[in-house]
Parts: C-alpha cells; sequence; structure tokens
C-alpha cells in the first residue's frame, strides 16, 4: 500500500506545531504503529527527526497509544491505535494523524499528550482502604454477581483518553463515571464511596476538563465499549454524597 501522511509535528509543548506530509509504503497486514515505526526508520535513515508516539503493550491494555486518525479517535475501528491494521485503509488513502486535541492533555512533543490530568483523578479518589496483614481468603466478601460483572465491564477502561478526545466538551465524565462505577459497585469500596465521587470531580474540573452534555460521542469513540449509564451512576452518587454533606 501507498500512503500519503500528514502528521502534526510539534517539537515541544511551547512550540507551535503544523502538519507535515509524508510518503510511506505498508503491508495490509501491518498495525497502525507498525506503519509509523516503517515511517521513523526511514526518516532515522535520512538523518531526520522521527515521528515520536506513545506506546506500551500494543495489545489493547495500557491505554499509552492514542491518536486522532482521519478526525476520529482511534481511527476507523473501534479498537485502540495500536490493535488497528492496515487493512482498514485502502492503497493511495491520504490518511491525516494528530494528536488528542485537549487543554487537560498539553502536546509533549509530535502525537505525545501528557495524560498526567487522569493519575491526579485517580490519586484523588480512585483507591480504596484495605487492612494491612495476610491476604484475605477469595470468598471471605461475598460480591453479588450483578455488582461483579457491572464493576468488572467498568475496570475495563485503560484511561487512553479517547473518550476526552472525541467530545465536543473535552469531557473526562466517561472515564471518571467507568472509575467511579468500578469501585463502588464493590464492597471493598464502601469506605471511601461518597467522597470519592466528589473529590474525583473537583480534581476533573480543577484540570480543566469540560462539563458533560450527554451528547455521546465519548461512547462511540470509547474501544472498551464503556456504557453512558456509568455517567448516570456517577451523578446519582454525587448527588448522595452531596446530600450526606460531603
Ligand atoms: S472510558 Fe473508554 S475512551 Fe475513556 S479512557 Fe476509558 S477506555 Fe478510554
Ligand atoms: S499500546 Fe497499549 S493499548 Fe495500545
Amino acid at each position: 500500500m501507498k500512503l500519503t501522511l500528514n502528521i502534526w509535528r510539534q517539537a515541544s509543548t511551547a512550540s507551535a506545531g503544523e502538519m507535515k506530509t509524508y510518503q510511506v509504503e505498508a503491508s495490509p497486514d501491518m498495525s497502525f504503529l507498525e506503519m509509523l515505526d516503517v515511517l521513523n526508520e526511514e526518516l532515522n535513515e535520512k538523518g531526520e527527526e522521527p515521528v515520536a508516539f506513545d506506546s506500551d503493550c500494543r495489545e489493547g491494555i495500557c491505554g499509552m497509544c492514542g491518536l486522532m486518525i482521519n478526525g476520529e479517535p482511534h481511527g476507523p475501528e473501534r479498537t485502540t491505535t495500536c490493535q488497528l491494521h492496515m487493512r482498514s485503509f485502502a492503497d493511495g488513502d491520504t490518511i491525516t494523524i494528530e494528536p488528542w486535541r485537549s487543554t487537560a492533555f498539553p502536546v509533549l512533543k509530535d502525537l505525545c499528550v501528557d495524560r498526567g490530568a487522569f493519575d491526579r483523578i485517580i490519586q484523588s479518589g480512585g483507591y480504596i482502604s484495605v487492612n494491612t496483614g495476610a491476604a484475605p481468603d477469595a470468598h471471605a466478601t461475598p460480591v453479588p454477581k450483578d455488582n461483579a460483572d457491572r464493576a468488572f465491564d467498568a475496570a475495563t477502561c485503560i484511561g487512553c483518553g479517547a473518550c476526552v478526545a472525541a467530545c465536543p466538551n473535552g469531557s473526562a465524565t466517561l472515564f471518571l463515571g467507568a472509575k467511579v462505577t468500578h469501585l463502588g459497585e464493590l464492597p471493598q469500596g464502601q469506605a471511601e464511596r461518597w467522597s470519592r465521587v466528589v473529590d474525583m470531580v473537583g480534581q476533573h474540573d480543577h484540570e480543566g476538563f469540560g462539563g458533560c452534555t450527554n451528547i455521546g460521542e465519548c461512547v462511540a469513540a470509547c474501544p472498551k465499549e464503556i456504557p453512558l449509564d456509568v455517567i448516570s451512576q456517577l451523578n446519582s452518587d454525587l448527588r448522595t454524597a452531596i446530600r450526606k454533606g460531603h
């Protein structure tokens, strides 16, 4: 496949960026990131600066690899950028590749953004308190199946940030809803349940993410199919927490 790539190049957070055009040949069996690896090898051979982009697991697990591809977070398939294959494109295509666009995710270099805002939201409340000592027996705390299933589904959020990139408001409410639902469904998560939601929503707003107006673009972009109703649970928990005086 012969492809034309329009890629956002930006030397640092402080510098102005611009789109640059490259030609690359790739196989339909390559992943999107392997195609970028080929481009970078060619740029290295020519003595040019390779394109900076993030990746780690390349298995759809770590959430590092988000790119805006032709205006869609993670590209045309509902998966992570590392799991996107070049067979989703055609020979001769022009592909536009940009970093996540969000005030709360400043560009570090080229396609890499700083998603530290998500870490600070988790630090503000995304944990549980447990007694130290020997690990308890696995069946010591029964969890009803429905709660376990819902907690597990919410826990599949990998913190990739596609929901923020897709949202016209730049809101991270789907991410927030997933984390609050994950811990709020489990007995172990009850101790901090009400302070957690207040602290995490406060940190979300402090980081500069926008408010949710139920547009739903986040759900369409989420590679882990986190459902919109985690936002309902977030709002319900927030209302209860405020009623309880948190
Ligand atoms: S909710 Fe989905 S899109 Fe948002 S960070 Fe989690 S996995 Fe990524
Ligand atoms: S590199 Fe880990 S999810 Fe893509």
